[in-house]
């Protein structure tokens, strides 16, 4: 499976913010916002990226990850001209893609919760038909809205309907078979002149292929769009990352932990700076893989019918850096 992440638009609620840099590399807290929905594309086993945004910010994204090597990716580069639709992602990324599976995600998504890694690894294995993930939102009418049947069956996906047919908002985190170029290939601008991935996933539906999976209340799914989401998102990782001594969306880890890189070449990040925060707990990450085997794997791998508790997670951390002294 492919993917692709689509990072372009103008940012135009986050005046001045996004007056000379784009939206998705602004800072969550203590990474770039675009590393969040990498990082949730790895955690479905994608390696090979497409990255599309603006023309004038594109290089900012190659400035940040290049070819991708450093974290045992290949990433690629497109240029979406003018923002005319998500669901363009594929016709742009049509190269890329080469009659694929592939997984698309918007660059200011931001996914948190137990058991969603499971959830991306099943997703990033589909081979046919397509599947997007809905959450219950308290304002509907600003989404794709997923009406439902009693058996939780998708019947319809609309855009922004004035009166929303359920509280089921279709998140920014798609994945297709094959057939995803020709379908978005085919369709017409809407009314508001874009390419609309609520056609493309209307278009599987009709089909009966696509899956509506609904993600839990336990599931955060962040918006970055406004100068107020965008600092309770950033919050919101401090409040975590510091309580758990465990980052959210970092994808040196993740990349590590996946062997996807060494741990040399994890240390050779790490040598960016000694004082460094970030630095230090991706040289943390080899110091415990040497006291115990990954402590975090029983994190990660926990059921999903038993939560782990944050006390029970921070117990093992407790344990491992009672080991470490
Ligand atoms: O956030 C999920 C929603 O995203 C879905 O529920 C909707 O079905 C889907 O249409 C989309 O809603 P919006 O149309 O309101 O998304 P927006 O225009 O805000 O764009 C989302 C992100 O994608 C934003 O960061 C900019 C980027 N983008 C958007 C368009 C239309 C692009 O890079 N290029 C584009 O052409």
């Amino acid at each position: 499976m492919k993917g692709i992440i689509l990072s372009g638009g103008r940012g135009t609620r986050l005046y001045p913010l996004t007056v000379s840099l784009s939206k998705q590399i602004l800072p969550i807290f203590d990474k770039p916002m675009i590393y969040y929905p990498l990082s949730v594309l790895m955690l479905a086993n994608i390696r090979e990226y497409l990255i599309i945004s603006s023309p004038e910010h594109i290089d900012l994204y190659r400035g940040l990850f290049g070819d991708g090597k450093r974290l045992g990716l290949t990433i690629e580069y497109a240029i979406q001209p003018e923002p005319k639709g998500i669901a363009q992602a594929f016709t742009i990324g049509e190269n890329f893609v080469q009659n694929q599976s592939c997984a698309l995600i918007l660059g200011d998504n931001l996914f948190y919760g137990q058991g969603v890694s499971e959830k991306l690894e099943n997703a990033g294995a589909l081979t046919e038909g397509g599947l997007v993930f809905a959450y219950y939102v308290k304002d509907p009418e600003r989404y794709g809205v997923v009406e439902f049947d009693k058996q939780h069956k998708a019947l319809s996906i609309e855009e922004k309907p004035k009166k929303p047919k359920s509280h089921f908002a279709v998140t920014g985190l798609y994945f297709y078979d094959h057939e995803v170029v020709s379908i978005a290939k085919s369709l017409k601008p809407s009314a508001r002149s874009e390419l609309e991935i609520t056609d493309v996933n209307n278009a599987y539906l009709q089909k009966g292929k696509l899956n509506v999976e609904i993600l839990g209340r336990g599931t955060a799914w962040l918006d970055t769009g406004t100068h107020e989401s965008l600092l309770q998102a950033g919050n919101f990782v401090q409040t975590i990352e510091d309580r758990q001594g465990l980052k959210i969306g970092c994808v040196e880890e993740i990349a590590y932990r996946k062997n996807y890189i060494t741990t040399e070449q994890l240390l050779e990040i790490a040598n960016f700076s000694k004082e460094n925060p970030y630095c230090q707990y991706l040289r943390g990450l080899v110091e415990e893989e040497r006291i115990t085997p990954s402590p975090l794997k029983a994190v990660e791998q926990a059921p999903d019918e038993e939560p782990l508790s944050l006390e029970a997670i921070n117990e093992i951390v407790h344990e491992v850096r009672k080991q470490r002294r």
